[in-house]
């Protein structure tokens, strides 16, 4: 299993991802849209590695270029990480996401039937555990609707990819149920600057550690948590990155479909948060309490054992180095952008 098709390749995760692959001396090819992304991202995964991965720029979607690229490179593996992610805006523009997301993982799995591609891995995510009824969550909790049509997207896709694997047995489907992701690469050259106003908790500390916010706004310090404030489990985007590769090795011994919880499995508060951050950077994050943010559950975090178990995966990183890489980042960023 050499070559990697990789869409969505040049965001978030897929770049941190990719550069893993490459370390790992893996075969990538790039599909990415640049919806959510700049070209100029494949300029710093060869800064960082040496290698510049072969790069289509189109939308999954597009059927007869997708049929092109999967007849030329002939991918060993899919990583599906394209697709919109802004849980608000799926809201206001739900065609808009149940369209792009389904539609580009439907135009996969035609491919994979059409080219014989046996293996995929999906990005799913914790949302598709609805309100934990407990924590920590496991690979074994109940798939619930969704509050957001983001989230739906991700419940339908992870039905569809199962129901896949019932009639094509040779399929080996690995869905990821990411945490919060948070963090960046090292050398300051990827992470994650959204434009606008940040919707998330570490991009919009970020926004404020550079001065380009006045302060955080805490939703919420009345939940029945240690300090009243949101607890969530948020994990490195390295370590999240190095998950995908050990799930490729896992995709090798045929294992059909798997379900795996990447997450730290441990929880972190609004609060804890801005004291670690703080702690990181030697920076002050003013924040005020606002009311709870509609949607926004008490804690959520992950059991990770299954995947420790049975993928060896194990986080290198803990919230506090994610948040200084995050910060060296955003003022990597800063300065690049000034230019
Ligand atoms: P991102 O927006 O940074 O990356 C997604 C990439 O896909 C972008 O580069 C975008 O340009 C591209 N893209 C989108 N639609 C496309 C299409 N139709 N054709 C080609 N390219 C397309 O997001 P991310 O944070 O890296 O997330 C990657 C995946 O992980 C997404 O599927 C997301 O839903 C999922 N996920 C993310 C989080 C998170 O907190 N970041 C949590 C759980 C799951
Ligand atoms: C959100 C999405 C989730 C998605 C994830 C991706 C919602 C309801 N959920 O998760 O589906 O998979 O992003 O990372 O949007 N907070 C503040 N102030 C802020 C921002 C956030 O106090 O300005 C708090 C929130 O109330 C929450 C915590 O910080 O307790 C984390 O919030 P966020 O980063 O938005 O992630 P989630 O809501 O967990």
């Amino acid at each position: 299993m050499k070559k990697v098709l990789v869409t969505g390749g040049l965001g978030f995760i897929g770049s941190h991802t990719v550069v893993n692959l490459i370390e790992e001396k893996y075969d990538v090819v790039i599909i990415d849209n640049l919806f959510n992304s700049k070209l100029e991202v494949l300029d710093r995964i060869e800064q960082i590695t040496g290698v510049r991965p072969k790069f289509y720029q189109f939308d999954v979607q597009n059927i007869s270029k997708l049929d092109e690229v999967f007849k030329n490179e002939k991918p060993d593996v899919i990583i599906h990480f394209a697709g919109y992610k802004a849980v608000g805006e799926s809201c206001k523009k739900p065609l808009m996401y149940y369209k792009n997301n389904l539609e580009s993982s439907f135009a996969l799995i035609e491919m994979m039937e059409k080219y014989n591609c046996k293996n995929i891995v999906f990005s799913s995510s914790a949302t598709v555990y609805g309100i934990p009824k407990k924590v920590p969550l496991t690979e074994e909790d109940p798939v619930q609707s969704s509050t957001s049509p983001y989230g739906e997207t991700k419940v339908m896709i992870e039905r569809i990819l199962e129901d896949e694997s019932k009639v094509h047995p040779e399929f080996n489907i690995c869905l990821l149920r990411y945490f919060n992701p948070i963090g960046a690469h090292k050398s300051g050259l990827l992470g994650e600057d959204p434009n606008g106003i940040p919707n998330n908790l570490l991009p919009y500390i970020n926004k404020v550690a550079v001065g380009k916010l006045d302060c955080v706004h805490v939703f919420g310090n009345d939940y029945p948590t240690v300090d009243g404030t949101g607890v969530r489990d948020y994990i490195h985007v390295c370590d999240l990155a190095k998950g995908h590769v050990l799930s490729l090795n896992k995709l090798k011994e045929n294992p059909g479909l798997c379900i795996y919880n990447l997450g730290t499995g441990k929880g972190t508060s609004v609060l804890e948060i801005i004291k670690l951050y703080e702690e990181a950077t030697g920076v002050k994050i003013p924040y005020v309490i606002d009311p709870r943010r509609d949607g926004d559950v008490a804690i959520n975090y992950a059991s990770n054992e299954k995947a420790k178990k049975e993928l060896g995966f194990n986080c290198d990183f803990d919230v506090k180095q994610a948040c200084l890489d995050g910060y060296n980042y955003q003022v990597a960023e800063e300065k690049r952008t000034k230019k």
